[in-house]
């Protein structure tokens, strides 16, 4: 028996909602939903915390321009708060060297993260997830028994495919999912819709390309007037029962 597992229910116990931000294929703008929510969220003062969990590629410390923070000791690990969030992530431990970790690795580490964080009293944790259903979606399902997950997805015929995979395994969990947002709109195609009514979950909104999106990044002044993150908010503030 891990003792570290007894510790993490503790750990997460003063976390009102955690939501897992995923779509299962790579590059479909996780990682960029995730931040901006958490911000909305932030600004709308709930108290957030943002959980990058992409171990290989993680992306959020340089979406939110993160600098020289780092979490503090306190009883475990007080995350370092960036623009309001409690932010949390391997960068701290690793800096810019690669995680080439196996399976039961990112299990260790996941679990590790889980059980130093000391999140306090929350109102939201949103957790960044790498691509893919292998471990870290296992795990955080495994480890976060009121997870919810929010997805993302593009109308490529390819991420459809793959959300797809990962919508039916939730619901074959009966993992509560807020919805699908699709992102990086270019066509007319009504094909996320579409497939979201098929798998019977909530379509909540689309976020066009926004071909001035990449020089917002790392400047959360500059992400909150981008045109993603207006269009993020319009969504949000549609759905606000969903967010509260
Ligand atoms: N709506 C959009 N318009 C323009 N660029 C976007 C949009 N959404 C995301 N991007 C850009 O696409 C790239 C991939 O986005 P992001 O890192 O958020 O995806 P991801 O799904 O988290 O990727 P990974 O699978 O590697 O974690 C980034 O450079 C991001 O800035
Ligand atoms: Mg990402």
């Amino acid at each position: 028996m891990d003792a570290r597992l007894s510790v993490i229910d503790e750990r997460l116990a003063g976390i009102k909602r955690i939501v897992a931000v995923s779509g299962c294929k790579g590059g479909i703008g996780k990682s960029s939903v995730a931040c901006s929510l958490a911000l909305l969220l932030s600004k709308a003062n709930y108290r957030v915390g943002l959980l990058d969990l992409d171990f290989f590629s993680p992306a959020d410390h340089i979406m939110l321009g993160v600098r020289n923070v780092f979490p503090k000791e306190e009883k475990g690990l007080v995350p370092a708060e960036v623009a309001g969030i409690r932010f949390m992530s391997i960068v701290y431990f690793i800096e810019d060297r690669p995680a080439a970790l196996r399976g039961i690795d990112v299990s260790n580490a996941i679990i590790e993260l889980l059980a130093i964080t000391q999140w306090h009293n929350l109102d939201f944790l949103i957790i960044d997830m790498p691509p893919g259903i292998a471990d870290a979606t296992l795990d955080v399902i495994r480890l976060m028994k009121r997870i919810e997950f929010l997805i993302v997805a593009t109308g490529s015929k390819l991420a459809l495919d793959s959300v797809t995979k990962l919508i039916k395994m939730l619901k074959a969990l009966n993992i509560p999912i807020l919805g699908i947002i699709e992102n990086m709109r270019i066509g007319k195609s009504n094909a996320v819709q579409e497939s979201a009514k098929t798998l019977g979950i909530n379509f909540l909104g689309t976020i066009e390309f926004d071909y001035d999106f990449e020089d917002c990044i790392g400047n959360v002044d500059a992400l909150m007037k981008s045109k993603f993150v207006k269009q993020l908010s319009a969504i949000v503030a549609k759905h606000k029962g969903l967010l509260r």
